[in-house]
This record gives C-alpha cells, structure tokens and sequence, in this order.
C-alpha cells in the first residue's frame, strides 16, 4: 500500500522546490499517493482568506503533508494561512533541526551545530488578536496558557527522552513578562522534574539570540513559545548556511504536516535558483515519521554526499547550480 500524502506546493519558490522533492522521493522507490492541493496567495484572494476545504479534507484523509511557503502580505490583506492551517489542525509542536550539512562551508566549520528547536505553535502573539483602542493605538494581544505551555514542553521532554537527548533550554523574556512568560517557565519546569536524566535550564531570549551567536554548539534542545521559536528559527538557520537548509515538522496529536522554514522568497522565485535541501530535508522527517527510515537515511546521505563534492551547490550557499541540476546531483547519489 503507498503512503497516501497531501502534496502543498504553496507559492513562489514552493512548487519548484516541491517539485524537486517528489523527484527525489520517487527516486527512493517509497511508494507515496500524492493528493496535490493549491494553497497560495491568488487562490487566498479570491477566497477571502479561508483555507480551501478541499485542504482541510484531503489533510483529514492522509494525515500527513509535505507544504511548501505560502506568502502573506506584510501589515495589511489576510491572516497567514500558515498559522491559520497549524491552528485548524492543532499543529501544537513546531519542530526544526539546525544541523551542520557535512561539507557545507559556515563560519563553524570547527564544531559541528547539532540542535532542535521546538516552538510552540498555536497561540502566544499569533493569537491574532489586534485591536486599535482609538486612533494611533493599537494592542496584540500575546496568549499563554499552561494547556499548550505543558504540552509542548511534554513533548519535547519525551522526544529528548526517546533520541536521547541530554539538555533542554527554555528561552523565555520572563524578566518583563512575568505573567504571561512566567507561565511558560513553570509549565516547562514542571515537566522537566519528571525528567531527572535531562538537564535543564533557561535563558532570557536576547542573552540566547547572543549564545547561539558566539557558541552555538553549546545548546541541544531549544524550548520556546511561538514568536521566539519564528525568530531565533531563522538565526539558528543562518549559523548552518541559511534558509535554504534547515526543515521543519509541525506535529499534532493526528496530524503532521513537514515544511520548511523559508518563506515563499519572492526575490528569486520562478527564476530555478532555490535551494531544494530545506524541504528535502523535511521530507526525509515525514519519511521517518511514516516508518521509511532506511529511505530517510539514503536521502541524508546523498545531500552529505552533494554537499561534500561541492559541485552541484546553489547560488544561496555559494554555488552556481540551478535548482534542477542540484535535485539531479542528490538523484545520482541515493544509494
Ligand atoms: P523568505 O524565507 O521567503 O526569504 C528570505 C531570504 O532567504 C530571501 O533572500 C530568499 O531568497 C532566501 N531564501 C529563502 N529560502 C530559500 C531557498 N530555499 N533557497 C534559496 N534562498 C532562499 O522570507 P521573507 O522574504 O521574509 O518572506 C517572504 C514571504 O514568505 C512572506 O509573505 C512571508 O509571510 C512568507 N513566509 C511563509 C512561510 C511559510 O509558508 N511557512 C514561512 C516564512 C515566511
């Protein structure tokens, strides 16, 4: 039986990308039934900014999806669908490895990175809750609960304990949000005293913002809520060779649904010059989260392999390869 998959290409560099990804997959020999279901700006527009129930249900019936970037408009149009689809699926867990690609050139090439982050995915600033009292001012409103504070803590504790992880760090601005970070921190600390084999501690998000900048390799497990998680997500990219690299799961208690952590990168899109590795990469997570480990591990080896030989490398990480030929180079390396 093939694993049935919602196939969201998204817009601007997604279907190129996406498009790379299915190449390479089929390459695997995984058997994969992909429902391709439209998500991205035009359609948005012309629905009023709802998700497209045929999303919805094709989600419902696979369970899993591979999303490429959908845009949003910056300060005015519609809500991000991409919050809006982790909230309707409650896609609580929002989780990124940042790892050095062997062979990659970073400014770390001494230490190799190896950390995770898991941001919470469901409220916090993204409750999209906006208000202008009167003219000129305006309140968004940040929402923390200790339901979805535990629980994502709950899980990454669990995924450290399963992987073997040995440290989880909380990063938090609780010094001036007492009350609402405060929860978040009591909620984490609460969990990690069931976990006596796993170190934790805390970090106050701009002292982190420095940490992850001088010594990266020193953190493990990154535990955040939302709007941190989104941000110390790109920098935490940037040490390891850019948006172009790091992949991402959203997971629920049901659902899961893999994508990168770029956005829709209008600067370069429908020119074949994206970088495919970010959302290979998030397949090769969906892979090992549909059982298809040895699959997972030949897709990790061939990129190894392509970044090794330093041939085949897009503009972004200092290559002159367009996307196709890159996808073609990792082809030829699945063993
Ligand atoms: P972006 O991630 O799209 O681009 C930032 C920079 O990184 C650009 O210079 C871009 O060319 C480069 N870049 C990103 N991915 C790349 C790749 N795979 N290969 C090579 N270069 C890559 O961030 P930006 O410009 O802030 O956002 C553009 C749009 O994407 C916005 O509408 C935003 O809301 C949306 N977005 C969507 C996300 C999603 O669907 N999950 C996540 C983040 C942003």
């Amino acid at each position: 039986m093939p694993h049935s998959v919602t196939l969201i290409p998204g817009d601007g560099i997604g279907p190129e990308v996406a498009d790379a990804t299915v190449r390479v997959l089929e390459a695997t020999g995984v058997p994969i039934a992909w429902e391709r279901v439209e998500l991205n700006r035009d359609l948005i527009v012309a629905t009023g900014g709802a998700i497209p129930e045929n999303v919805i249900a094709s989600l419902g019936r696979t369970m899993v999806g591979l999303k490429g970037p959908v845009t949003t408009p910056v300060g005015e149009g519609y809500q991000s669908l991409n919050v809006a689809l982790r909230k309707k699926l409650d896609l609580f867990a929002n989780v990124r490895p940042v790892k050095t690609l062997p062979g990659l050139k970073t400014r770390y090439d001494d230490t190799p990175i190896d950390l995770i982050i898991f941001r919470e995915n469901t409220e916090d600033l993204y409750s999209g809750l906006e208000n202008e009292v009167v003219p000129g001012v305006i309140t968004s409103i940040k929402v923390i609960t200790s339901k979805a504070s535990l629980r994502i803590a709950d899980y990454a504790f669990h995924f450290a304990r399963r992987v073997g992880r040995r440290k989880i760090t909380a990063v938090h601005k609780a010094n001036i949000m007492k009350l609402g970070d405060g929860l978040f921190l009591r909620s984490c600390r609460e969990i990690a005293q069931k976990f006596p084999e796993i170190e934790y501690n805390e970090l106050i998000v701009d002292n982190a913002s420095m940490q992850l900048v001088m010594r990266p390799q020193q953190f493990d497990i990154l535990l955040m809520p939302n709007l941190y998680g989104d941000i110390i997500s790109d920098l935490a990219a940037g040490l390891v060779g850019g948006l172009g690299i790091v992949p991402g799961a959203n997971m629920g208690e049901e659902h899961a649904v893999f994508e990168a952590v770029h956005g829709s990168a209008p600067d370069i899109a429908g020119q074949g010059l994206a970088n495919p590795t970010a959302i290979l990469q998030s397949a090769a997570l969906m892979l090992l989260h549909l059982g298809e480990e040895s699959a997972a591990r030949r897709i990790q080896r061939a990129l190894e392999a392509v970044y090794a030989e330093g041939k085949w490398l897009t503009r972004d990480v200092g290559g002159t390869a367009a996307t196709s030929d890159f996808t073609s180079a990792v082809i030829g390396n699945l063993k």
